[in-house]
Parts: structure tokens; C-alpha cells; sequence
């Protein structure tokens, strides 16, 4: 299906993460409402996550719908909890059948009832697959996810399992919602922004940004192979000098 990223030819990153941003513009340079713009950004999800799955990219984390997402008009939160049950209504089974295990990460338990039993089941349904993990992060923080960490720490110390000494950066990785997953290696953001919005902000240190003034509902395969150049191009130290990396210090 997809022509040009060619994964034996460069450097494919393991897990992809992306801020899709640009629905709503879309929608307005083409004269439709907002929900319209969230429903072609859909379709561009499914684009993106077919040539990533066929890239071979290991998990791939989608940011649709941030903490702060909840203080839009009541109308558009709702047009969009409606819309993620019935996206996953539609797809989980397409997913399923590709092999694509899909997972969430995000405040759950705000959501609405009937779309965290969809999630679970989701989880459920797509548990044992193994050929990508598509990520979606919903009523997710990069500070929430933090401070979410924190408290199952201190309650652990509170409970005298754990020394306030024995905290190190693994242990808070560990309790974060990424805990079993590679940090990214790249983050594209759509939507000509150029700032991380509260995305994964512990889980992004290292990885390599793209940004990217297409809008999300028309950002495609030839996109995201950009994307994946400028990733090749990339050296990544890791703090380290680069003769240091070459040499495989890390
Ligand atoms: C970004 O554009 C919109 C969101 C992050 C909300 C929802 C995302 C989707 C519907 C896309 C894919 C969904 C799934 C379930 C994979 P914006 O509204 O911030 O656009 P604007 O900045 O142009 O107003």
C-alpha cells in the first residue's frame, strides 16, 4: 500500500507519537463545521496508522484528546466522546484482523461509562496482538500522568513498602502509563504549532520532533515518509557526544 518508506532503506523509528492538531482549520478552510474536521481526522488516523503498521513502527501513540480538551464547549466534547465509540465500534475488528493490539492511556475514569466499557473491551479483544500497538492517549496529561505517578509512589512509601532514598528515575518510569513501552523516537505535530502541549512530557526527553504546517486531516502516507527522513537525518546522542554514540557508549 504505501510506496515510499521503504523500511529496509532508512531508519524506521520504533514508536511513533503524534499531536494531530489541525482539525478544526481544515473544517473552517472548507467552509464545514468542526465535527466534519474531526471526522476526516479520523480517516487520516486510520491512514497513518495502516502506513506506520506496514512500516513496520513498533507502537504508535495518537494524542486524541487532551486534559485540557475538556474545557471546549460542552457541544464539541460531547461531538467527540460520541464520535471515539463510534470509531471504535467501526474499527476495533479492522484492527483486530491486521493484528494491531490497541491500547489506552489517559484519565479514564472521566470518560463516559459506555466509552470506557468500548476501551476495555478493546484491550480485551486485541490483548495477544503483536504486529503494532497503536496507542491512543484520551483525556491525557503529560502533567496528570506525573502526578498520577507520584501519588502511587508516596502511597507506596506511606504504606512502608518503599524508602523515599530507593525513588530513582526508573521507579517513577516505571509508574507512569508508557511503563512498558520504549520512550518515543520521534513526535510529529501537525498543524503548524510548535510547542508540546502537555503531551508525554517525561517519555519525550529525547526523542526527535517533526513539525509539520500540514493539517492533520489531509497529513498522508508522502507525510509521514518526510517525517520519517527527517528522522533518518537525525543523529541521536542522547546527551552524549556524538563519537560517543558511534561507539555505542549508551
Ligand atoms: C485536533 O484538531 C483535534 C483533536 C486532537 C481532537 C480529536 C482527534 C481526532 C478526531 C482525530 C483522530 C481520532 C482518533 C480516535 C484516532 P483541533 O480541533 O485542535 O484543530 P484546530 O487547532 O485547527 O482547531
Amino acid at each position: 500500500m504505501i510506496k515510499n518508506i521503504d523500511n529496509q532503506a532508512c531508519s524506521i523509528p520504533r514508536h511513533v507519537a503524534i499531536i494531530m492538531d489541525g482539525n478544526g482549520r481544515w473544517a473552517a478552510q472548507n467552509g464545514r463545521p468542526r465535527l466534519a474536521g474531526h471526522r476526516a481526522g479520523v480517516k487520516s488516523a486510520r491512514r497513518v496508522v495502516e502506513a506506520c503498521a506496514e512500516a513496520r513502527v513498533e507502537t504508535l501513540t495518537l494524542f486524541a484528546f487532551s486534559s485540557e480538551n475538556w474545557q471546549r464547549p460542552a457541544e464539541e466534547v460531547n461531538a467527540l466522546m460520541r464520535l471515539f465509540i463510534e470509531v471504535l465500534q467501526r474499527e476495533v475488528s479492522v484492527l483486530h484482523d491486521n493484528g494491531i493490539r490497541l491500547r489506552f492511556i489517559g484519565a479514564r475514569d472521566n470518560l463516559p461509562t459506555i466509552l470506557q466499557k468500548r476501551i476495555e473491551d478493546a484491550e480485551n479483544k486485541t490483548a495477544a496482538n503483536s504486529r503494532m500497538t497503536l496507542m491512543l492517549a484520551v483525556a491525557f496529561g503529560g502533567r496528570w500522568d506525573i502526578t498520577q505517578a507520584i501519588r502511587q509512589i508516596a502511597a507506596k512509601v506511606d504504606a512502608g513498602e518503599l524508602k523515599v532514598e530507593g525513588i530513582d528515575e526508573a521507579m517513577v518510569s516505571r509508574h507512569l502509563s508508557l511503563a512498558l513501552y520504549d520512550d518515543p523516537d520521534l513526535l510529529i505535530r501537525t498543524g503548524g504549532e510548535k510547542r508540546v502541549s502537555n503531551f508525554l512530557l517525561w517519555n519525550l526527553a529525547y526523542s526527535e520532533i517533526h513539525f509539520t504546517d500540514t493539517l492533520w486531516p489531509v497529513f498522508d502516507s508522502v507525510d509521514l515518509a518526510s517525517a520519517f527522513e527527517f528522522f533518518r537525518q537525525r543523529q541521536r546522542r542522547f546527551g552524549q557526544l556524538g563519537n560517543q554514540k558511534e561507539a555505542g557508549a549508551d
